[in-house]
């Protein structure tokens, strides 16, 4: 009975390990197809032709990319030469925490877009930062250091040009400062985030 019950349990314990790996593994890919699909929304397929999952480089700056941890930098290139960049940047003062961001700029410093990885923003009243849930997020597209001045990068309430959310400043502020930052890093380091191609 002892050796039937071990054998059954070394079955199970079997089984449970290799459905998780089935899963765990499936679970990944799923991952990896909806972030790639989020990045070809920020950098269009056509205009790069390298492995954006493998051209990646690693970054570090608390107070312009909002983590104390570095953050992933995807770069596309067409034949070798820059295209664009995707900063996995943080907002960290949403109004429950941090809101993390993905923000696509091209070698020029133009916002090619900007999407929220994940919140816990209030819902009903901030979600719309989700482009999900409303085109609030697409006004950053085209915008750059050199065609607003620091002045704009504000929302509304706070003399800037993009709109605040009816009884909620707290999220879309932080979101507005977070890829104003983001510009000036690449603006900074630029040269740095291109170098050494993976
Ligand atoms: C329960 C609750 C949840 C709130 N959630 C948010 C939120 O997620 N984002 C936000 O910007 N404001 C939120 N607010 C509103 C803020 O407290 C604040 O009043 C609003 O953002 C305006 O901020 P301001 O006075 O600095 O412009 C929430 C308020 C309450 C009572």
């Amino acid at each position: 009975m002892a050796i039937l019950l071990a054998f059954f349990a070394i079955l199970g314990g079997g089984l449970v390990a290799f459905t998780f790996q089935i899963t765990y593994e499936q679970i990944k890919a799923n991952e990896r197809a909806a972030l790639l699909q989020t990045l070809s929304s920020l950098v269009p397929r056509d205009q790069y032709d390298n492995d954006l999952f493998e051209d990646i480089h690693y970054m570090r700056n608390e107070t312009l990319l909002g983590s104390d941890k570095p953050i992933v930098i995807y770069r596309a290139r067409k034949q070798g030469q820059p295209v664009a960049a995707v900063l996995n940047s943080v907002a960290p003062n949403g109004y429950n925490g941090a809101i993390n961001l993905l923000i696509g700029i091209s070698y020029e410093g133009v916002l090619m877009g900007v999407r929220v990885v994940s919140h816990q923003e209030t819902p009903g009243l901030s979600d719309s930062i989700d482009e999900r849930r409303s085109d609030w997020i697409l006004g950053f597209n085209g915008h750059s250091l050199q065609n607003l001045e620091e002045k704009d990068w504000r929302v509304k309430r706070d003399g800037g040009v993009f709109d605040q959310f009816t009884g909620a400043t707290i999220t879309p502020r932080a979101v507005v400062s977070a890829v104003y930052n983001t510009l000036q890093f690449f603006q900074q380091h630029r040269d740095e985030i291109f170098l050494n191609a993976n």
